[in-house]
């Protein structure tokens, strides 16, 4: 399979899970990692499986990822399977005004599935990884859990 990461990153941790995300995918795929502000519908020549990764900005996906997806053409995801994934604030880890905020806001996937749908997208999976604090890092074992979700997403194809 042909599969695509495309990801934005401010404080590396987003970077991180894409390659987590990429390494899990493991042996027998052809996988490309490329950074949104530098993507485009090239990237997607003949690919089967693309999956999009943002940090979550204001319950939001970054500029860079959302001009992404809105200069693909329409149907540019026609026939492809696409997973969105961001980054986020864990609401447990923060105190009560940004607990409520982050819940409140929600998380960048769940925003950036219909935005890839609405591109000719098939079923899109969503999920969310957590970062410690705004600059992260990322809790143990979070690398780990990207890798087996990369692999269930795949294995659903
Ligand atoms: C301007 C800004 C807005 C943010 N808004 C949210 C938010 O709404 N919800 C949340 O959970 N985290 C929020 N965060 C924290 C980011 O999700 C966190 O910085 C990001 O996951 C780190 O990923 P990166 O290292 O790849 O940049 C925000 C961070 C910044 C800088």
């Amino acid at each position: 399979m042909k599969i695509v990461i495309v990801y934005d990153s401010d404080f590396g941790n987003t970077e991180k899970i894409s390659l987590a995300i990429r390494d899990g995918i493991g042996p027998g795929h052809v996988v490309n990692v490329v950074r949104a502000a530098a993507a485009g519908n090239q990237d997607l020549h003949g690919a089967d499986l693309m999956f999009v990764g943002s940090p979550t900005h204001g319950g939001r996906c970054t500029e860079p990822v959302r001009q992404f997806i809105d200069n693909l053409p329409a149907n540019a995801l026609k026939g492809m399977r696409a997973a969105a994934f961001d980054t986020g604030m864990r609401a447990e880890d923060q105190g009560f005004v940004v607990k409520r905020a982050v819940k409140f806001f929600g998380y960048a996937s769940t925003r950036m599935a219909p935005l890839l749908q609405a591109k000719g997208a098939g079923e899109t999976q969503t999920e969310t990884f957590a970062v410690i604090g705004r600059e992260g890092p990322l809790p143990d074992g979070e690398t780990a859990r990207a890798g087996t979700w990369a692999r269930s997403v795949v294995e659903r194809s």
